[in-house]
């Protein structure tokens, strides 16, 4: 899939491309199916929200799940990026997010980059963030909130909160999002499951808590350009990887058709992968 100039004109201004509908019912069940077992695992890729047993986000399951694995390799995804970075990519981060139900707690405002930066020492902005609806994204859900043209700004000073939900972020300070939100505003895509958005690492985003009955889930993919690898192994691999090998596109058919991908952790993961790497 390439991207028309208009398109990289407005990811540039914006910091976020949104394309409803991209994959389809058929591929999104795929993926969908696989979410039960993943979650029902308990493994340290699973975090869970607080004071509750619903899982928030799962950990790298590009590397012992099939199905997202193939994922993982998506020409559909992973093209635009190579053709916006002008170089080949590596898979940074992979999540697959449940704002379940009733329970999914939020995300506070932040931006990706800065924890890249000050945790693994990636060296520029050059990693690009994706999520993908494996089900509707709507206005009671808790839809991923930005605000466009937010991430012209670079880094942003940021505060580490290790209290408010279950998994740590830095995050930015209310003054600072009441300005920005002036200049800019505030958007949500919303749409049907199959619905994918790129997004800037340095766009302020966040999401609210889901009271509604419809499971938002959503995969976050990041992928780095290979020569901005990160630098600092100081948190788990399964968070932040180190293998910088560029991604193999597989054919567009992927998810519908059977492809044969390396599964390394299938079996469990490695130790060394669970903690930092010693003297990070
Ligand atoms: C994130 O910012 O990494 C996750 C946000 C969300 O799942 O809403
Ligand atoms: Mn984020």
């Amino acid at each position: 899939m390439k991207l028309s100039k208009e398109q990289s004109e407005q990811f540039d201004r914006d910091g976020y491309l949104f394309f409803p509908s991209l994959f389809t019912p058929a591929e999104v069940k795929v993926l969908l199916n696989e979410v039960p077992a993943l979650y029902a695992q308990r493994r340290a890729e699973n975090v869970r929200e607080k004071g509750s047993d619903a899982v928030r986000t799962n950990f790298a399951a590009h590397m012992y799940n099939l199905q997202f694995a193939k994922l993982a390799r998506h020409p559909r995804m992973v093209e635009p990026i190579v053709q916006l970075f002008g170089e080949a990519v590596y898979m940074h981060q992979f999540k697959v997010n449940g704002k379940l139900a009733f329970d999914g707690d939020v995300w506070q405002w932040h931006q990706d980059y800065g924890t890249w930066k000050n945790d693994d020492q990636m060296p520029e902005p050059r990693a690009m963030n994706v999520a993908i609806f494996l089900g509707e994204v709507n206005e009671f859900n808790g839809p991923l909130m930005f605000i466009p043209g937010s991430h012209k700004l670079g880094v942003l000073d940021a505060q580490h909160d290790t209290a408010t939900t279950s998994y740590p972020l830095w995050t930015i300070n209310h003054d600072t999002i009441r300005k920005l939100v002036e200049r800019g505003g505030i958007v949500a895509p919303k749409g049907p499951a199959g619905s994918m958005i790129l997004f800037h690492s340095c766009l302020v985003h966040a999401s609210n808590c889901n009271l509604s009955p419809w499971d938002r889930i959503n995969v976050y993919l990041s992928l780095c350009a290979v020569s901005n690898h990160i630098r600092r192994f100081k948190r788990p691999e399964y968070i932040a990887h180190r293998d910088f090998t560029p991604i193999e596109c597989l054919p567009d058919d992927c998810l519908v058709k059977d492809y044969d991908v390396p599964l390394p952790w299938k079996d469990g993961t490695p130790e060394a992968a669970l903690k930092p790497l010693a003297a990070a």
